[in-house]
């Protein structure tokens, strides 16, 4: 096998066997392609797509480029949840805590920031001490102790994906259906798990902005998880507007813990409360899907995740003062308010441009080697639909550096429309369930 002749297979629309694409997997985790021939092969299928059959075959060699996990001795049903990438979706570091808490187990692989979406590792990281790298021994041991561990790929699981991931995170080959599933399902199904719910966002700050092409993903994401013999369901969410009031690593652990200890922005909570409850109902915890939400805000309301929020990050070497304190998270030394140029009423946000501009505050990567810095962000003051008087807040930046202060500013004014008139309808939280 010559990659360049897959490359140049696949620029002309050609199909590879799944033979060819695994060698090609496993020698890039090798390392014996470089990463330049592997841009080129990622940015052919980005333009040119993949079949059903190429699309199974990279989702197995990215899956056996490392060991799949067999939780099976211990008790209890083995869940988890995968949101496709938005701004502000910081759903992960509130459900895990509720299920653990409800009884099932959840042994979450997460990514990090990718593109202009941001990732639960690097939200994970921005409290201090928290270890993202625990060993499988040490996985195992938090996941049997507290009913969760959160951990990113290590070099056992899905270690292609973990090259792959960082290397579209910077090459622009982010927004393939393909890609995205093979990305998803290989970290998922090496995970060991019974059930998966899948949070696929659709909408302007969303690798998926029309519907159909979300509709698209989410059914080739429960068809491949299906075909390995797993519950799934995804649901199809709005990310035409930043999830809850936050973007940016510590600022959204905060609204996080807000939201255990029974507060945060609603949008938020109730999307939480929803993922849980169609976890709860794939674990067979429960009987039907409201069963599942009553259990999760009653998890809430009695302070049983937020206590399992502390147990997790103490045995994460996390430092659990933040949990009953989040000041003390890092915090940015700047912050800069973007006012409305006109009154009238949000009509649209150009969300994907918020998360760009936390990217480059530095809350996020524009090349695989560059440093996060865990206080920058975004915080939102105003959601579509609502009236605004020119010279009201529409967000706050909250910075260290002013290097690119003007960019992420050109993009924070830029990013809301404005009209006259009060939108006839406002985008739902939850568009459709696949996979029932
Ligand atoms: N999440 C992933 O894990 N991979 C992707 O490609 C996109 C979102």
């Amino acid at each position: 096998m010559r990659a360049v002749d897959l490359i140049r297979r696949k620029r002309d629309s050609g199909e590879l066997t799944p033979e060819e694409i695994q060698q090609l997997i496993a020698a890039y985790t090798q390392g014996d392609i470089p990463d330049y021939q592997m841009s080129a092969w990622l940015m052919a299928i980005v333009l040119r797509g993949m079949s059903r059959p190429e699309i199974a075959a990279l989702t197995e060699a990215m899956l056996h480029s490392g060991c799949v996990l067999d939780f099976s001795d211990l008790a209890g049903r083995k869940v988890d949840k995968h949101s496709t990438g938005g701004v502000g979706d910081k759903t992960s570091l509130v459900i895990a805590p509720i299920i653990a808490a409800g009884g099932l187990k959840v042994p979450m692989i997460s990514g990090r920031g990718l593109g202009h979406s941001g990732g639960t590792l690097d939200k994970l990281e921005s409290i201090p001490g928290f270890n993202v790298n625990l060993t499988l021994a040490e996985f195992r041991r938090v996941l049997e102790t507290c009913g969760c561990a959160l951990i990113g790929q290590t070099a056992e699981i899905a270690p292609a994906d973990k090259k792959i991931y960082a290397l579209r995170d910077v090459t622009g080959t982010v927004e393939s259906p393909a890609l995205i599933c093979a990305s998803i399902m290989s970290k998922k199904l090496a995970e060991g798990i019974d059930a998966l719910v899948l949070d696929v966002k659709t909408g302007s700050g969303a690798f998926m902005k029309k519907i159909e092409d979300a509709e698209n993903l989410a059914g080739l994401l429960v068809e491949t998880g299906k075909r390995m013999g797993k519950k799934v369901v995804a649901l199809i969410t709005d990310m035409n507007q930043p999830l809850g009031r936050t973007a940016g690593n510590a600022l959204e652990v905060a609204e996080s813990i807000e939201v255990l200890a029974g507060g945060g922005p609603a949008d938020l909570r109730e999307l939480c409360l929803e993922l849980a409850a169609w976890m709860f109902f794939l674990g067979e915890r429960v009987k039907t899907v409201d069963e599942g939400r009553k259990l999760s805000a009653d998890l809430i309301a009695s302070g049983a995740a937020r206590a399992k929020f502390r147990e997790i990050v103490a045995l994460q070497g996390g430092d659990v003062r933040v949990v009953d304190d989040p000041r003390r998270l890092a915090r940015a030394r700047q912050s800069l308010v973007i006012n409305s140029a006109a009154s009238g009423y949000i009509a649209a946000i150009q969300c994907e441009q918020l998360g760009v501009a936390s990217v480059v505050l530095g809350g996020g990567r524009e090349k695989k080697e560059d440093a996060i810095d865990p206080a920058v962000g975004l915080e939102f003051h105003k959601r579509i639909g609502d009236a605004v008087k020119r010279g009201d807040p529409l967000c706050t930046l909250h910075y260290n550096s002013d290097t690119r202060l003007a960019e992420a500013r050109r993009l924070a004014e830029t990013a809301y429309l404005i009209e006259p008139e009060k939108p006839k309808s406002l985008p739902p939280l939850i568009h459709r369930v696949i996979g029932v």
